[in-house]
This record gives structure tokens, sequence and C-alpha cells, in this order.
């Protein structure tokens, strides 16, 4: 850089291209109990970067008192075979202590978190499981920092926590690519999660009518109808067919989460449901084509 031009404002270097490193690495956050949903996210990092890090940590920050920390299923061995077959090049699995400090773990200390903005966490789940979405982000938050990966791949199935994600890159300006994956559902519709292990072989029929509930309002939203109340009922009908538990089934704005009264080019409807003591979430997305 000459002297007499100074060093200027604002500009990017110019050569910033032959300090960039060769091997793009792509980071598929979990939580393990690996199934097909999570190895789909896997071999599409695979095929985006010459290096793939999966982490697998149960991140008690995003749990609430009465939720199932506990209990979550802890499958580390089965998770790492999963991962050296898909080709995976290292796992990142941290204990509380290694990834929170000891102090915080004997609830000595507090840590720094990350807050989503109000009104992304005022419906859906972030309204049923408070501080939920502040745990998901901070810990996401300290995922991308100790890996800075040049992408981080987050599943459309949790679509409310894929948008915060996306909206906290975006204001804490983390030098990421944030890339969504579509649900991978079983035949039955049911996509799929850890949770469902929880399920009798019953109730994994049973909430297939989550699925067929959401595809119903879809179908009614493509023949034109765009009035929220009239797309829930048409979920309704089908889970009135189970004894299926709806906590929430709400049309949002799919970037804000903001409530819509009707769809005027896009919507995210959502649900959260519990059969038993189970509890399941699922969406689709209506848009005009
Ligand atoms: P976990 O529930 O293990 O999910 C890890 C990733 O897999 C998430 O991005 C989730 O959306 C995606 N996923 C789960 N089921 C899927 C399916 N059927 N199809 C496609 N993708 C699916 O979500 C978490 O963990 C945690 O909140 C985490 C982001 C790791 C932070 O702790």
């Amino acid at each position: 850089r000459s002297q007499q031009d100074g060093l200027k404002l604002n500009q990017p270097i110019s050569d910033a291209s032959s300090l960039a490193p060769a091997a793009t690495v792509g980071l598929v956050p979990t939580m393990g109990a690996l199934h097909q949903g999570h190895l789909s996210l896997i071999q599409r990092a695979r095929q985006e970067n010459a290096l793939v890090i999966v982490s697998i940590f149960v991140n008690p920050l995003q749990f609430g008192p009465t939720e199932d920390f506990q209990q979550y299923p802890r499958t580390l061995e089965t998770d790492r075979h999963l991962c050296e077959q898909a080709g995976v090049d290292a796992i990142f699995a941290p204990t509380a202590e290694e990834l929170y400090g000891s102090a915080y773990c004997r609830q000595q200390e507090q840590v720094t978190q990350v807050v989503p903005p109000q009104f992304m966490t005022a419906t859906l789940c972030g309204r049923s499981r408070l501080g939920h979405f502040q745990g998901v982000a901070t810990v996401v938050t300290k995922l991308l920092q100790l890996v800075q990966p040049d992408r981080a791949y987050f599943g459309r199935k949790d679509g409310q926590q894929l948008a915060i994600i996306q909206r906290l890159v975006r204001d804490l300006n983390i030098p990421v690519e944030v890339v969504g994956c579509e649900t991978v559902r079983e035949a039955s519709g049911l996509a799929l999660s850890s949770r469902n292990q929880y399920l009798s072989a019953q109730e994994r029929e049973q909430a297939a009518a989550i699925y067929r509930g959401l595809q119903r309002a879809k179908q009614q939203f493509q023949t034109g109808e765009k009035d929220t109340n009239a797309l829930i009922d048409a979920v309704k009908v089908e889970l009135a067919t189970v004894p299926i538990k709806p906590e929430y089934i709400e049309l949002v704005h799919p970037m804000t989460m903001a409530p819509l009264d009707k769809v005027d080019e896009a919507g995210l409807l959502a649900i959260a449901a519990r059969l038993g003591s189970t509890r399941l979430i699922d969406n689709v997305v209506l848009q005009d084509r």
C-alpha cells in the first residue's frame, strides 16, 4: 500500500483471496442420537466442503427445568460409527465443564448469553419453552466461534431455530454461511427426531397425523385458502382422529416469526403437539409458486 494513499476507510483488502485458506469447513451442530435427518445435513456438508465437523453436545442451557435433559438419548458410540461411515472428518463432543466452565456447572457462576430478539421468540416454541432459544443461540455462537466454519447446516424441521440462527449470525457479524436443509421424514410423513425414540409403535403411527394435517392445510392453501384460521382448522381436522394434544398450531412470517392473519407471500405453518409425554414439532412453508 503506497504511503501517499494512506489507509482507506471501509474498503475490502484487495488481495484477500490470496489469504483465504484452501480447505473450507462445514459444521453440523447436533445433540447426538443421530438419525437420517442429521445424516442428510452431514451429506450436504460433505458435498460442499473439504472438511466436515459434527458437534455432539446435549446443551443444558436450552432445556427447561421440567424438560427431558436427563432423559435425552445419549448414544455417542453409535453416533461415532455413523459419522465415520458418512465421511465426517472430526467430531467435537465437549463436556458441559469444557464448554461452560466448572464454576457454571457447579451453579456458582453465570455465563454470558446471547439473547435473540424478543419478537422472534414471542411465538411458537419460544412462547412455551422460556429461555430455550437463548440457550440455543448461546451454544451455537460458542460452537461457531470454536470451530470457525465456512458453512453451518441446520434443518428446516426446527424452523424457528433456523430463523433465529440466521438472524444471530447477521446481528453479531459472524462470518459463516447458514445453510437450511429440508426435513427428512419416515414413509408415513412423520419427521425424523431423536425424540421419536420415546414413542411406542402405536404412538409412532398416530404421530403421522401431524404431517397429514400440515399437508391438508397446504393443499387448501394451494387451492386458494389464505386465511389463518381456516388453514389451522385444516390441521385440526386430521389431529382430531388421534389422541394428540396440540400445544400450538400457528401461522407466522417465515423470517420474523410474527403471527399472520393471512398469508400474503409466504407463511410458516408450525405445530407442537404432545403424544403421551413426548413433545413433537413439525412445520410446512406455505408459499405461492
Ligand atoms: P438436534 O435436535 O440434534 O438437531 C440437530 C440438527 O438436525 C438441527 O439443525 C435440526 O433441525 C436437524 N434435524 C433434526 N431432525 C431433522 C429432520 N428430520 N430433517 C432434517 N433436519 C433435521 O437442534 C439441535 O439439535 C440443537 O438445538 C442444536 C442446534 C445442536 C443446538 O444445541
